[in-house]
C-alpha cells in the first residue's frame, strides 16, 4: 500500500550556525511524523519541527518500547547530498522493531520520509569537511494504558541535527569487568532505548574516574571485549584488524561493516573474533603496535589513546600513519563522492531545482 507524504513548509527559513553547539542540540526546521493506528501507517507528514503531546499513560514512557536509528547525510564534492547506507540502516531498524514487538515501517515509507525531509532541510547539511547532518529515525509506543502490553499505537518520526566532530581528542577508555551492557539472548543487538539507559550509570562511574567511555566485556567471563558507548570496538595489532564478531550481544554497526569492507579491499588482514583484555595486555607487554578505536556513525573513527585494564593504563598507537586514519579517510572519500562508490552505499539526492 502506498503511503502519501504531505509537506508543510516552515514559512520563515533560517539556518543556524551550529558548529559551536554540542552534538544533537539544535534540530533542523522540519521533522517527519506518521501515526500507526488500526494496523496501518497514516498521516505521514513532513512538518515544521514541534513538540509532541503525549498522554502520561503512553506505553513508551513506562515500558521502554522505543527503537531508533542514527545515520548521516553528507554534502558531496559536486554539491549533491548523500545519505549514507540508508538500506543497511533500514534493515537494522526493522530487526530492532521486531525484537521490541513493534510494527515494521514499509521500506518505501522509511526512505521517502528521510529523502523528503533531508531534501527540504538540505541547507542544514554542513558543507565543512568535518560536518554532516545526523538523521535520527525513531519509533515510540503511544497507546495510553498503564498496564504492560504490546502497544497498538505508535509514532514513527525522523528528526535531524547538524553534526561535527563528536570527540575532539583521542579517548581514554576503561575496560568494564563489573557491569555489563548485554547478555546472550538479551536486546544487545537491537537499537532500543533501554540499552542506553542501562549503560549510563557505569559510564558515569568511568567518567568520574577520568575516562571518556567504558569498553564493555562479555556477561559470562567479563573478559572478552564487546563494544564501547555508541561505537563498535576495533583494534589493529601488528597491522591485523581485529574486531569482536557479531554474537548477538553487540550492535551490527554500519561503520564497522564499512571499515571492514574497506580494509579487506586494501589488503589488510581482518579477523572477526573474540578478543580478550588479556590478549591486549600480552600485546602491549610484548611491545606490539596496538591501535584501538571506536567505529560508529556519530564518532566515525574515534582513536583510543589509553586503555585502562584493572589499575594499569596502556598506551595505544595514535600517530598519523596509523591504519585507522587511512580507513577513516577512505570512508570519508566515498561519502563525499571523492572516490567511486563501488558498493552502492550512497543514496544521492537530486540537486534542488
Ligand atoms: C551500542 C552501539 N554500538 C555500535 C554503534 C555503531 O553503529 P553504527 O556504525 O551503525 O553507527 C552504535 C551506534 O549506532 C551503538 O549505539
Amino acid at each position: 500500500m502506498e503511503h502519501e507524504i504531505s509537506i508543510t513548509e516552515q514559512t520563515e527559513r533560517k539556518v543556524t550556525d551550529t558548529k559551536s553547539v554540542p552534538f544533537g542540540k539544535i534540530p533542523t526546521e522540519h521533522m517527519f511524523i506518521a501515526e500507526y493506528k488500526n494496523g496501518d501507517w497514516q498521516n505521514a507528514q513532513v512538518v515544521p519541527f514541534h513538540d509532541l503531546t503525549l498522554s502520561p499513560l503512553a506505553l513508551c514512557l513506562h515500558y521502554g518500547q522505543t527503537v531508533f536509528e542514527g545515520m548521516k547525510a553528507f554534502a558531496m564534492e559536486d554539491g549533491r547530498i548523500n545519505i549514507f547506507r540508508i538500506d543497511k540502516h533500514y534493515d537494522r531498524f526493522t530487526k530492532s522493531l521486531q525484537r521490541l514487538c513493534m510494527p515494521p515501517v514499509p521500506k518505501k515509507l522509511f526512505i521517502n520520509a528521510i529523502h523528503r525531509l533531508v531534501q527540504l532541510d538540505s541547507d542544514w547539511v554542513p558543507r565543512e569537511a568535518d560536518g554532516s547532518l545526523y538523521i535520527r529515525p525513531f519509533m515510540i509506543a503511544t497507546e495510553d494504558r498503564i498496564g504492560i502490553k504490546v502497544s497498538d499505537e505508535y509514532l514513527f518520526m525522523v528528526v535531524c541535527s547538524p553534526a561535527f566532530q563528536y570527540y575532539t581528542k583521542p579517548l581514554r577508555v576503561k575496560v568494564e569487568t563489573n557491569y555489563v551492557r548485554a547478555a546472550n539472548g538479551g536486546t544487545g543487538t537491537a537499537k532500543c532505548g533501554g540499552n542506553y539507559g542501562g549503560a549510563l550509570y557505569p559510564t558515569q562511574l568511568a567518567k568520574d574516574a577520568g575516562y571518556d567511555q567504558v569498553l564493555w566485556t562479555d556477561s559470562t567471563h567479563h573478559e572478552f571485549i564487546e563494544e564501547s558507548g555508541t561505537m563498535n570496538a576495533m583494534f589493529c595489532i601488528d597491522n591485523v584488524l581485529i574486531t569482536p564478531q557479531l554474537t548477538g550481544t553487540i550492535l551490527d554497526g554500519v561503520t564497522r561493516d564499512s571499515l571492514l569492507t574497506i580494509a579487506k579491499e586494501k589488503g589488510i588482514t581482518i579477523e572477526e573474533r573474540e578478543i580478550s583484555y588479556n590478549e591486549l595486555i600480552r600485546a602491549f607487554d610484548n611491545g606490539k603496535r596496538v591501535e584501538a578505536f571506536g567505529a560508529g556513525t556519530a564518532a566515525v573513527v574515534a582513536p583510543i589513546e589509553i586503555i585502562a585494564i584493572g589499575h594499569k593504563e596502556f598506551k595505544c598507537y595514535t600517530e598519523p600513519d596509523a591504519i585507522m586514519y587511512q580507513l577513516q579517510k577512505e570512508l570519508l572519500n566515498i561519502r563525499k563522492g571523492i572516490v567511486p562508490d563501488t558498493h552502492n552505499w550512497n543514496y544521492v539526492l537530486p540537486l534542488n531545482p
